[in-house]
């Protein structure tokens, strides 16, 4: 035992452990294993599995592990609660979940300390960290709740929802899933993750006392086969994951055409961007935040640390002087910077991918600190000077491993920055606002720091771009992803068109038929590369004209057209505008013309007016957007700007529906541009040649090429070439539900947002609106703190 004297001098930390008795006596009443929670009722599983405490190696509860059977019986209970509980107003609901929110703030000791020892991370961080957000999150939704019917009207819940969550937060996690879900009128069944499902259990009770209506919140646990059945139950409406992009593909599959809605959050390898003229001892700080935080298990962990060359020998030295520093060890100790990994599995992970990474020639230092001799731990490392092609910098390692690269410009910075097939997170360190807003604005990212990291706050979206998943948790946008239009809830398209009759070359057409029209990329007319065209019939079954029968290599050439059209995304939402209304003002010019494609193809002259009218309508009313669909600045913490931005996602594929052909492109593809997409459209395979009278529209109203590109052919071939290519952003696909499972499937390459359009009326309001300007964005969260 050191004396006073020796603490002065060494000025070492003495042991300063959080008391566990509550927790170990919970966990002693309960000996004889955890069960699931049910309709309201503690329900025994038919087996068991065991929990451990990762910093000790020792076994802390037995839990039920969930069967087909058990998720069976929740989703029932889940179902069997949702009209009552959707039928509450707003008030009522924001009842319980005030409650909830009470008893967690109550509890927040002992969910700490069972977080702690379920999860090994510091008790530091559960307590100041991820238990107060819980409350905060459970406060704020409750605030949704109140306001539901002033915030969101028109929308109603979606009905059961399916959470699935990981061990890295465990709390945390349930309360980004089951606040809004439950402020949004749903029922739940979640299942924790298996090496942490204690604080999930213990909310249970929590649900319990506060007297939540049996059904509301059910809770399920297990490991990946119980989220498997859970992802397949037939009588759920939505899923919402958070985990790894492996198991999230799995689940765009396993969801793929069965309707229901999908949010996932997934893995990343978010870039810490350190510029020359940035407070390094901050960036110091910020990386110890960023990638030793949660022993570095944490998606949006700073895991790249990029840094400009003239301040790297400054800033690495600093920065091994504060590795040197930390501390690792018993989690429960007040004074421990990091504690342990979440279970041997994945420590066995870290361990192999760093050999990996010293394998291929990476240089690692790690922190000199004592590591306990018992439990999972591993220290914080950093591997210097490692290359872009490196596995430790391209892989989520998912642990207290980070990589530094250098760049010398602030283009090269966000070149290697967006080098990665993620785009969860960024920080960015720079004393120069211009500079650090510059690039923020042109990172790929659904979240950036400005000199900061790692702040979370349940007024603020949180969820990534690119294979870092689609959807957005907290905040407005969160509680979106929990609600629907009550205009939209409907069903899909059914008109699938009849599969055409295909001529080779022009074909032959009777005297007085139009030309065949030709495909739209690039902003030029372009043959089809199959050589071949299709037949255009009326509802009479005349021949009224025929379309080029797009492939594969047309609908390439038409996303790298859109992909180099850029500069449309950068122009202002006034420029945007212009265009709009120009295109509207040639249409109107050219009323006569495209009412007589109508009724060629069998409207009558009323029908084809109306339709007309109606199309130029909503271009007007799509120009009138583009400079108003704005962002907000969300009320978070003290002296934080945090900005929601609506971005586009880039290059957007739309599959039109058979019906309405003229309004409904003009429906879909409006709102797509007015937000800064550039699109690749596959009209109706019928009404091809309405979109085709359109080039002209095009060419004549300053729409730069490439920004709208258009593919005849047989919609559903070329959805799911669309579907399957990277550097398409996101895919709309207007459809029936056979086709639409395709198109799903395949979009789990990149993970591309799907947005099934529900058939609509086309000329009623549900055919316009801010739903679509919605799906044609994605919110990009900035993060700006302020003061000296
Ligand atoms: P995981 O993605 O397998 O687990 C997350 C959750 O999904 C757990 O509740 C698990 O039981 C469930 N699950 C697993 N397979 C499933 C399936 N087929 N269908 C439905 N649910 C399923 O993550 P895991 O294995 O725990 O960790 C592996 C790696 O995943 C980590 O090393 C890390 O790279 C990444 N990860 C990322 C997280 C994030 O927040 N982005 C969180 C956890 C892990």
């Amino acid at each position: 035992m050191p004396n006073v004297r020796d603490i002065l001098n060494t000025m070492d930390y003495g042991p300063a452990p959080e008391g566990d008795a509550p927790v170990r006596q919970w966990l002693a009443a309960h000996k004889d294993g955890f069960r699931h929670y049910i309709g309201g009722a503690f329900v025994a599983g038919a087996t068991t599995f065991e929990v451990f405490n990762p910093a000790r190696g020792e076994v802390l509860a037995k839990v039920a592990d969930g069967t087909a059977a058990d998720i069976d019986a929740a989703v029932r209970a889940a179902r069997a609660a949702f009209p009552a509980w959707a039928a509450l107003n707003g008030h009522e609901r924001a009842k319980y979940l005030y409650a909830l929110a009470r008893q967690v703030q109550k509890r927040e000791r002992f969910l700490s300390v069972l977080e702690t020892l379920d999860n090994g991370k510091p008790i530091r961080e559960t307590r100041d960290i991820d238990i107060p957000l819980v409350a905060r999150h459970f406060y704020h939704h409750a605030g949704w709740a109140e306001l539901i019917a002033d915030e969101f009207p028109g929308h109603v819940p979606l009905g059961v929802c399916g959470q699935i969550i990981p061990w890295n937060f465990p709390l945390l996690m349930l309360a980004w899933k089951i606040a809004p879900a439950l402020a949004a009128g749903n029922t739940i069944v979640l299942k924790p993750a298996e090496y942490t499902p204690l604080t999930a259990l213990a909310f249970a009770e929590i649900c319990h006392e506060i007297g939540l209506p049996a059904g509301v919140v059910n809770i399920v646990t297990g490991a990946g086969d119980t989220g498997a059945a859970l992802v397949e139950h037939k009588d759920v409406n939505k899923i919402a994951f958070t985990g790894s992009t492996e198991v999230g593909r799995l689940i765009r599959k396993a969801t793929a055409g069965s309707g229901k809605k999908l949010s996932l959050e997934l893995g990343g390898k978010s870039p810490f961007i350190v510029f020359e003229d940035a407070d390094i001892d901050g960036a110091v700080e910020g990386v110890v935040d960023a990638i030793w935080f949660n022993q570095g298990q944490v998606c949006c962990a700073g895991s790249r640390v990029l840094v400009q060359e003239g301040i790297r020998e400054r800033f690495l030295g600093k920065l091994r002087r504060r590795m040197n520093k930390l501390r690792v060890g018993d989690p429960l100790d007040k004074a421990i910077d990091m504690g342990a990994i979440v279970d041997p599995v994945q420590l066995a992970r870290i361990t192999q991918l760093v050999s990996q990474g010293v394998a291929e020639g990476g240089t690692l230092w790690q922190a000199e600190c004592a590591l306990p001799k018992v439990g999972s731990f591993y220290p914080p490392s950093v591997f210097i000077d490692a290359e872009p092609a490196q596995t430790v910098a391209e892989v989520e390692i998912f642990g207290p491993v980070a990589v530094v690269m250098s760049f010398r410009t602030p283009d090269e910075a966000v070149s290697l920055a967006n080098h990665t097939r993620y785009g969860l997170a960024a920080s960015v360190w720079s004393e120069n606002i211009d500079r650090a807003l510059d690039v923020a604005s042109k990172l790929k990212a659904g979240v950036v720091w400005v000199n900061s990291t790692n702040l979370f706050d349940a007024g603020a979206a949180f969820g990534g771009y690119r294979e870092s998943g689609f959807g957005r948790e907290g905040g407005r946008e969160g509680m979106l992803e929990y609600l629907a239009p009550a205009a939209m809830k409907g069903a899909l398209s059914s008109a699938v068109a009849a599969k055409p009759v295909v001529v080779p070359g022009d074909g032959v057409l009777p005297a007085g038929i139009d030309r065949t029209a030709k495909l739209y990329i690039g902003g030029k007319q372009a043959r089809p590369d199959s050589g071949y065209s299709y037949n255009i019939l009326g509802t009479n079954g005349a021949l009224i004209g025929q379309a080029g029968l797009g492939s594969r290599k047309d609908i390439r050439n038409a996303v790298e057209a859109a992909t180099k059209a850029s500069g449309w995304s950068g122009a202002s939402g006034h420029n945007r505008a212009q265009v709009l209304y120009y295109m509207a003002e040639n249409l109107s010019a050219r009323r006569a013309e495209f009412a007589a494609r109508l009724i060629s193809m069998g409207a009558s002259e009323a029908q084809a007016s109306g339709e007309v009218e109606q199309t130029l309508r909503r271009m007007f009313y799509y120009a009138a957007t583009a400079d108003k669909f704005d962002g907000r600045v969300h009320a978070t913490k003290s002296r934080h700007l945090t900005i929601a931005l609506n971005e586009p996602f880039g290059v957007l594929g739309v599959i039109c529906p058979e019906t309405s052909p003229l309004l409904a492109l003009v429906s879909l593809v409006m709102p797509a541009i007015a937000m800064g997409n550039r699109v690749v459209v596959v009209p109706s395979t019928q009404g091809a040649l309405l979109a085709t009278d359109l080039y002209q529209i095009f060419d004549t109203s300053d729409l730069p090429g490439g920004v709208v590109n258009i593919v005849t052919g047989v919609a559903d071939e070329l959805a799911k070439t669309l579907a399957e290519h990277d550097d398409v952003a996101a895919l709309w696909y207007a459809g029936a539900a056979g086709g639409l499972a395709v198109v799903e499937r395949a979009s789990a390459g990149n993970l591309k947002p799907v947005w099934p359009v529900p058939a609509l009326d086309w000329a009623a309001v549900q055919g316009q609106g801010v739903t679509f300007l919605r799906q044609a964005t994605q919110i990009k969260t900035i993060w700006v703190p302020y003061g000296e």
